[in-house]
């Protein structure tokens, strides 16, 4: 199983990152093979809404680090969106990101594949209830199928990291993730 892990945090070793890495190293202990991506080191131009997508080859116009991105979105089967809660939504970089899905409303490549969302948060699961709709909905939008959120009360960087009752959250999401790939 192919999982790309998409990573919204400015802070490299912060709360979603820790997640990420919890969640990498028990999918690839599953088997999986996993690439993450730290969203904020890449050039990531806003959609322009030019709407060249929904024609000929229906791929985004714009040359940016997206192109990279696009061939490791299509690669995986699940993936995963991890963000920090920034306002009740998710990250600037995280939301630049899902703009440039608007080719996959055209050409359909996303159809069927798998995802799920990390999310850390300051006030916990309270703030995450419209992320985790925004998200939903664009899944349901682009023919994907939503398998779970793992949402976190976590504030400064290491709080992830030093609670066991996170890694056991973290991991049945690996489990979800897995069972359901063999079901
Ligand atoms: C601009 C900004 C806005 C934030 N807004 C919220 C919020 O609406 N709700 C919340 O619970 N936490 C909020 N937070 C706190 C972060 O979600 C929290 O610190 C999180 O653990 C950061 O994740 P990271 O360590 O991966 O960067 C905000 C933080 C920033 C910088």
């Amino acid at each position: 199983m192919h999982v790309a892990i998409f990573i919204g945090s400015p802070r490299y070793n912060g709360n979603t990152s820790t997640m990420a890495s919890i969640l990498s190293t028990s999918l690839i202990e599953k088997g999986a093979e996993c690439r993450s991506f730290h969203l904020y080191k890449h050039k990531i131009e806003p959609c322009l809404d030019c709407r060249l997508c929904k024609l000929d080859d229906m791929t985004c116009a714009q040359l940016d680090d997206m192109t990279v991105l696009y061939e490791n979105i299509e690669w995986a089967d699940v993936i995963i969106f991890g963000t920090p809660i920034y306002w009740f939504g998710p990250s600037a970089q995280t939301k630049l990101l899902i703009d440039r899905f608007r080719p996959y409303f055209a050409n359909k490549k996303l159809y069927g594949k798998r995802a799920a969302l990390l999310l850390p948060a300051g006030s916990g699961m309270g703030d995450c209830d419209v992320t985790i709709e925004q998200f939903q909905r664009i899944f349901k939008a682009l023919g994907m199928i939503y398998i779970d959120t793992v949402a976190i009360q976590a504030y400064d960087e290491n709080d992830v990291r030093d609670d066991e009752q996170h890694h056991d959250q973290l991991r049945d999401l690996v489990d979800k993730i897995m069972t359901e790939e063999m079901a």
